[in-house]
């Protein structure tokens, strides 16, 4: 049997997703790194083969594109030593949904939910056959505490949670690991866009936030422990604990959501 092990991980180009790239490659993984910004995936792809000697692949692709993800589900067919599959691609919006650019909505669907059932699909034949193999599908704790401002991501996040616990249970006795990854605010590119200009980070207590290596190896150390849904960091699970009790939500509201000034 090959012994080479092969980790696929969407949203590489940055955060969280470049994070896993790089513990998995340091663990000896070959990685193919996806996203859409090709330069910054081959400048890690080139840093990864360099450090550790593993076979470092890029596939720049848009995953909220239907040729996109027929790219990387493509990619995926003819990998024999697929081990790891991690669909941490993403990205939010702000505001009230009732106004929401309603494309942007949609497509942060296609992202989140289209992709990731689409790519999983791809990987789980070959991980079946195998009798292992792990798929990470990046959710949130905002799947767990209602906050205004997010209500399609939290659906898209939601949907992940759902889809991972029963794809689990579907999949007991295979061999084949399924993690639902529920981080709360993490350093990374994701406050930095557009959308998020009004956000500030200083406005969320300090305990909140995680780094994305800290997220990424707390998931891939809980793959090992069984469990589906796994929210890195205490300050994170007791968030969810409170957010998940109407009583709290308030104080949630409070704590997590950053009006927006006009
Ligand atoms: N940061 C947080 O506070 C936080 C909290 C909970 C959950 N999460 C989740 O964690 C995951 C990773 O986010 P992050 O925090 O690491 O943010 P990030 O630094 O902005 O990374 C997002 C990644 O997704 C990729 N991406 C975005 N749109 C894409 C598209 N259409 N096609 C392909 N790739 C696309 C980006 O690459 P390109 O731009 O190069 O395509 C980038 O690599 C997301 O699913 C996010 O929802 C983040």
């Amino acid at each position: 049997m090959d012994a080479r092990r092969t980790a696929l991980i969407t949203g590489a180009s940055s955060g969280i997703g470049a994070a896993f790239a790089r513990r998995l490659a340091a663990g000896g993984y070959d990685v193919v790194l996806v996203a859409r910004r090709a330069e910054r995936l081959a400048a890690l792809a080139g840093e990864l083969h360099e450090r550790h000697a593993i076979q470092a692949q890029v596939l720049a692709a848009d995953l909220a594109a239907a040729a996109g993800v027929a790219q990387a589900e493509a990619a995926i067919a003819g990998m024999e030593t697929l081990d790891l599959l991690v669909n941490a691609a993403g990205f939010g919006t702000s505001g009230r949904f009732a106004r929401a650019d309603l494309a942007r909505q949609l497509e942060m669907i296609q992202l989140h939910v289209v992709a990731a059932v689409r790519l999983c699909r791809a990987a789980l034949p070959g991980m079946v056959a195998r009798g292992r193999g792990a798929i990470i599908n990046v959710a949130s704790v905002i799947a767990f505490v209602p906050t205004p401002g997010n209500v399609t991501y939290a659906g898209t996040k939601g949907f992940l949670v759902a889809f991972s616990e029963t794809l689990q249970a579907e999949l007991a006795g295979s061999g084949v690991r399924i993690q639902a990854l529920c981080p709360g605010f993490t350093y990374s590119e994701f406050h930095d866009t557009a959308e998020y200009q009004r956000f500030n980070r200083k406005r969320i207590p300090g305990a909140l936030w995680m780094t994305a290596d800290d997220v990424a190896a707390g998931s891939l150390r809980a793959l090992g422990r069984g469990g589906v849904t796994y929210v890195p960091g205490l300050a994170n699970r007791v968030l969810v604990a409170l957010g998940r009790r109407r009583l709290f939500q308030p104080l949630m509201r409070r704590v997590l959501v950053q009006k927006r000034r006009k």
